[in-house]
């Protein structure tokens, strides 16, 4: 069976073959098919003064960018290499006007564009467009800034519907709490199927399956994300009202019914969970193909509300589950484990990833 060939069908389908998570090849493939064709999560706009050097995914894409804001408030992102000799332009975020290189002089204007160089006079057909600094494709959602070096498809299809459906949550009032990096040893791609399906909570995360309705807790999947739902275990666990009075189909705030959490997965390597305190913003990081680094970005709007329910312990559930995934990782090394089969009813999620994973290797 072709590795990269998932039967959409999920009751038929087997899962992603473990030599996708082993072999190098694959993960070197992985960095320009699917990372590089995705958008990465940069910082929150209010971030940039004027000039903010940052990496895309360190590490891994290892892509120096430059985000500027010009005189009109436009941001940008350009690549951060001087297009004369190569070398990096910005090291430290600051306020200058203007680019200017270390090494030769050159410079250029906020917007990338190419203005001037020292002893260049008699150089013939000069300057042209490809002395100006290349611009990556930069999205906005909310306060969270996002590139993609090559983009597979529009910003928009990959966020559509966690705008649409969380169209009502306070965003306005969020404001960054703290920053907390984890390393797992495990694949990237084990650390997002474990985070797709709710199938291991009751067996994994004791805690949380106290506060949650494993039987109520929904997957839908969309072209590029997918948007896992889970219920308060009861009114009292989630920080809630009366969802009979209030139905759910038209809510205020789901929050106040009996929604305990709405985790938003955006492929290949973003997670956005909604807890009635705040939302906490989780990055995928590869840095190789046994270890990847998970940075926990977390923003609070009701500080009140921090020790209630499905958001209350983060850390123990992350804690649960790397455990488990790097468990996971010395399994599938094993000569007698290729491949397994999904649960129709608990398992879309993953099946979802891998198919979208599938397609992207293809191309
Ligand atoms: S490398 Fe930048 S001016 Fe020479
Ligand atoms: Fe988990």
């Amino acid at each position: 069976m072709p590795i990269f060939d998932i039967n959409p069908d999920i009751s038929r389908a087997h899962t992603l073959a473990s030599d996708f998570y082993t072999d190098e090849e694959y993960f070197e493939q992985s960095k320009e098919k699917i990372f590089a064709r995705s958008w990465q999560f940069l910082c929150t706009s209010d971030e940039v003064k004027n000039l903010k050097p940052l990496t895309i995914l360190e590490g891994f894409l290892d892509e120096p960018v430059l985000l500027t804001k010009d005189d009109e408030n436009n941001l940008h992102c350009l690549s951060n290499v001087c297009t004369h000799r190569g070398n990096v332009l910005v090291e430290n975020a600051c306020a200058e006007n203007g680019i200017r290189c270390r090494y030769h002089g050159r410079r250029f204007a906020l917007d990338g564009k190419f203005l001037s160089m020292p002893e260049f006079e008699s150089v013939e057909s000069f300057p042209t467009e490809r002395d100006d600094l290349p611009k990556i494709p930069l999205a906005v959602w909310q306060n969270f800034l996002f590139a993609s070096i090559n983009p597979f498809a529009p910003f928009e299809n990959f966020i559509r519907e966690m705008r649409e459906r969380l169209n009502w949550f306070d965003y306005d009032r969020l404001k960054f709490s703290a920053a907390k990096d984890y390393t797992v040893k495990a694949h990237w791609a084990l650390y997002c199927e474990n985070y797709l399906e709710g199938f291991h909570v009751p067996f994994v995360h004791q805690s949380l399956n106290r506060a949650i309705d494993y039987g109520s807790y929904t997957t839908e999947l969309f072209p590029f994300s997918s948007l896992q739902t889970a219920l308060s275990e009861s009114p009292s666990s989630g920080g809630l009202a009366d969802a009979e009075t209030q139905p759910l189909s038209k809510p205020q705030n789901p929050f106040d019914k009996n929604i305990a959490s709405f985790y938003f997965f955006v492929f290949p390597n973003l997670m956005f969970n909604f807890y009635p305190w705040g939302l906490s913003v989780n990055v995928v990081k590869p840095i190789n193909p046994q270890k990847t680094k998970v940075s926990y970005l977390k923003f609070t709007s009701d500080e009140s509300k921090l020790n209630q329910g499905a958001g209350a312990d983060l850390e123990a559930v992350e804690l649960e589950d790397e455990a488990i995934v790097e468990s996971v990782q010395k399994g599938i090394r094993s000569r007698f484990y290729s491949a397994g089969r999904y649960s129709p009813t608990r398992e879309q999620g993953t099946h979802h990833f891998h198919r979208l994973i599938a397609e992207f290797m293809k191309l």
